[in-house]
């Protein structure tokens, strides 16, 4: 179970985060959606661990990947790259390609890729491991409407896969209604009155 209990974020004085309280069950799917600068981000890095927050406590599987909302490249063609995620798995590396419609760039220096064909290429560096629980920050900002239905194809085989918790940012209505959940930030905080059960409750 995912589950943050009175977590704050503070800038200078400034609250970005405050979240009383938030239950994710193991293998729920969440969307958070909200304005830029409503604390998207912020949240999804204190999942991650990469974030201290100032107070409360968060509690989370150790077992978590996470894709950060700005995607980049390392050196080496996209299919090293995939592999970088797990140096064995050629043949998964190959399908994930395959998926996302990145074969035919297999061979290219992933450097060389447009934003968003990097975007699929760091999502299929996430998606070719199993997890726990898995964090993507608007994992379809760079793309069009064709490579956001694959991703969000990719997503739900991922997730059929391997039975993790997921939660993503978007702004992608295609994406945010596969979601068991949606909840809205404004501010800073859930907005009770946003997306769907009011998002500080789990689900009967
Ligand atoms: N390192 C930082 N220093 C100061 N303010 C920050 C920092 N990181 C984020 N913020 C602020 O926190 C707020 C929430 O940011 P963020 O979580 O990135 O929002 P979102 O992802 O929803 O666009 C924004 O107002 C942003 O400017
Ligand atoms: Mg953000």
């Amino acid at each position: 179970m995912v589950e943050l209990r009175s977590v704050k974020k503070i800038y200078k004085e400034r609250t970005v985060l405050d979240v009383p309280q938030l239950c994710i069950r193991d293998g729920e799917s969440v969307a958070l959606a909200g304005a830029n600068g409503s604390g998207k981000t912020t949240l999804l890095r204190i999942l991650a661990r990469v974030l201290r927050a100032d107070c409360g406590t968060v509690t989370a599987p150790d077992d978590v990947l996470y894709l950060p909302q700005h995607p980049y490249a390392f050196r080496g063609t996209v299919l090293d790259n995939v592999l970088i995620g797990a140096k064995e798995e050629r043949e998964k590396a190959r399908q994930l390609l395959e998926e996302l419609e990145l074969s035919a760039l297999a061979d290219k220096r992933a450097q060389s890729l447009s934003g968003g064909e990097l975007q699929k290429l760091a999502l299929c560096r996430v998606l070719i491991r199993p997890c726990a629980l898995l964090l993507l920050d608007e994992p379809t900002a760079a793309l069009d409407t064709r490579g956001t239905e694959l991703v969000r194809d990719a997503l739900a085989r991922y997730k059929t896969q391997t039975n993790c918790t997921l939660v993503f940012s978007t702004h992608a209505p295609q994406l945010a209604a596969k979601a068991d959940r949606l909840i809205l930030l404004r501010d800073g905080r859930i907005d009770a009155h946003g997306g769907t059960p009011a998002g500080t409750q789990e689900r009967p």
